[in-house]
Formats: C-alpha cells, sequence, structure tokens
C-alpha cells in the first residue's frame, strides 16, 4: 500500500510526475480505493499538493530517498521486461506482485504474451477485489504464503503456463522477507520450469559492512516499524554470496542506486535510497 501510494504522490507532483504513467498511477489509487476505508482516507490525503512536503519530511525521518527509489526501480525492471518481451518471451510471472500495476499495463501492450502473478493470499485478495477488467485467458492468479511452503508447480501448469516457453520471472521486492532456506528452494523451482533463455529479474538486500539487511539511510524507526507489522527484513546477501546462490542462473547484470540515478538525468542532485540492488540473470 505504501508503494502504491508513493507512485500516487510522485505521478502528482510537477517534478516527478514523468516517473509514474497515468495508467500506473490509475491503477495504484484504484487500489488505494477498494482495499478499505482507512487506504481511501489516506488516497485522499496523498493527493493534495499540501502533503507533498510532509510527505517529504516523513520520508526524511524514516528512509531518505525511498520514493525515488521505488519509482526507478519499478521503471528499470519494466524497461528489462519490455526488453525481453520485444525480444521474443511469451510468458511474464511476478511473484510477489503487490499492488504492483507492472502487468495490467504489460498485458495491455503485449496481447499475445500470457502473465501469472503469485502472491500471498492476504495481499492477492485485496489485488483481485480492485482488479480492472483484464482478460481472464491471459491473466492469472495463484496465492502462496513462501515462507510456509515451496513454490507448488502444479497451480501455474494448471493455469496454462508452460514450461517449454521462454518466461520473464519478476520478484521484486520480495526476497527480504523470505527465509533463507525459502529463497533457494524458489530460485531452483523456477530453474526447474524455465526453458532456455528465460530471465529472473529480482531485488535483493545487499549486506552492509556489519551483516546488517536494511537500506542505509534507514531509520531505527522503520526496523521497529516493519518488526510491528510482522514484516521485518529477513534474507540478504552480498553480490558474491548471491552469483553463488543462483547458480545455474547466470548473473547479466546488478543494478544499484547509482545505476538508477542514471535512469533521470536531472535527479542527479536528489536523494536515492541505497541498499536494494537489482539483479537480472538468465538461464
Ligand atoms: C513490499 S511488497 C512489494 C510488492 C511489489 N512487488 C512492488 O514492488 O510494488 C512485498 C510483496 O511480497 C509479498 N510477500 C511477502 N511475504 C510473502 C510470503 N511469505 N509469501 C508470498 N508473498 C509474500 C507481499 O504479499 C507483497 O506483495
Amino acid at each position: 500500500m505504501l508503494i502504491a501510494a508513493s507512485l500516487v504522490l510522485l505521478h502528482r507532483d510537477p517534478k516527478h510526475s514523468g516517473l509514474v504513467s497515468k495508467t500506473s498511477a490509475d491503477l495504484c489509487a484504484g487500489m488505494l480505493e477498494t482495499h478499505s476505508s482507512q487506504t481511501r482516507f489516506f488516497l485522499k490525503i496523498v493527493q493534495q499538493g499540501w502533503f507533498r512536503p510532509v510527505a517529504r519530511l516523513i520520508e526524511g525521518i524514516t528512509i531518505p530517498g525511498i520514493l525515488l527509489h521505488y519509482a526507478l526501480r519499478k521503471k528499470c525492471i519494466a524497461a528489462l521486461a519490455c526488453s525481453a518481451l520485444n525480444d521474443g518471451t511469451t510468458q511474464v510471472v511476478t511473484i510477489g506482485a503487490g499492488f504492483d500495476p507492472l502487468t495490467f499495463e504489460l498485458h495491455h501492450d503485449f496481447p499475445s504474451v500470457r502473465f501469472w502473478e503469485i502472491d500471498h493470499p492476504t495481499t492477492q485478495r485485496h489485488k483481485l477485489r480492485a482488479l480492472p477488467r483484464v482478460s481472464p485467458d491471459r491473466l492469472h492468479f495463484v496465492a502462496a504464503d513462501l515462507n510456509a511452503t515451496a513454490l507448488d508447480k502444479e497451480p501455474l501448469i494448471a493455469n496454462g503456463f508452460d514450461p517449454t516457453r521462454r518466461t520473464f520471472w519478476i520478484a521484486e521486492g520480495l526476497l527480504m522477507y523470505l527465509r533463507a532456506d525459502m529463497v533457494a528452494s524458489l530460485i531452483r523451482t523456477l530453474n526447474s520450469l524455465s526453458a532456455s533463455r528465460s530471465q529472473f529479474v529480482f531485488t535483493f538486500m545487499e549486506k552492509n559492512g556489519d551483516g546488517g539487511i536494511r537500506f542505509d539511510s534507514q531509520s531505527k524507526l522503520v526496523d521497529r516499524w516493519l518488526r510491528s507489522r510482522g514484516e521485518p527484513f529477513l534474507w540478504g546477501a552480498t553480490r558474491s554470496e548471491l552469483v553463488g546462490l543462483v547458480g545455474p542462473w547466470r548473473v547479466i547484470r546488478f543494478l544499484d542506486h547509482n545505476d538508477l540515478r542514471r535512469l533521470e538525468s536531472r535527479l542527479a542532485d536528489e536523494s536515492i535510497a541505497k541498499g536494494e540492488v537489482i539483479c537480472l540473470a538468465q538461464i
């Protein structure tokens, strides 16, 4: 919900509106509108011009640069997905999709591609309620708690997923919430479901010097808030640990806050949260 609200906020900010498409912002607003009376109220506030400096203040005392990080992370992953789809990939599976609007945008732009979203049942239930009308033949939803049991292939296959076709897998902002053994198990399962030249884009928290799993600028307030929500970060890795862990996937590249900044030269002076890295891997 916070990510959805951030996208609505940035889209309405004249300085950053170009980072978030109107379709994306509208879909996120739709999620907040339907979720509950609290999120409906929150949406109304986020849409007010006077709230922008308040949001900056809140960002400053929690995780400076997190709003731009979310928007640029999404922009980067969307570009990688489009590039794979333009290159002949015909299936996209988003794991831990949350309220992310990417599937809907791609679904509209690539009419011959099929999509699946896998998410925790609690999150997915809300998304399904807010869902815009989409073709049920090309978009499927699978509910799974990935910390409770390994990803089950059967519901995907039963919903038309074809392991012999090239797939683009996305796990954005998910793996830090899973235990290390479940991350390893998920990577193995995706490998067993992936045809040659399939790609996997995911984000991970890069362990800092003292082995901590957090954004560099993250305040203690956020640590406490994540714990109280039952959403502490459980897993992180260094880049070299990750290269070993994802095998037989081959890491094509890592993209960090510096790479994200390069996507938008006019943001040179703005802070972008550091700590979560995007990894693109291929089989
Ligand atoms: C921070 S949100 C990211 C959402 C979206 N990918 C994005 O970047 O906007 C984390 C997502 O991970 C999912 N998630 C967390 N723990 C999970 C679990 N144990 N099993 C399945 N999904 C989980 C949540 O339901 C949520 O969709």
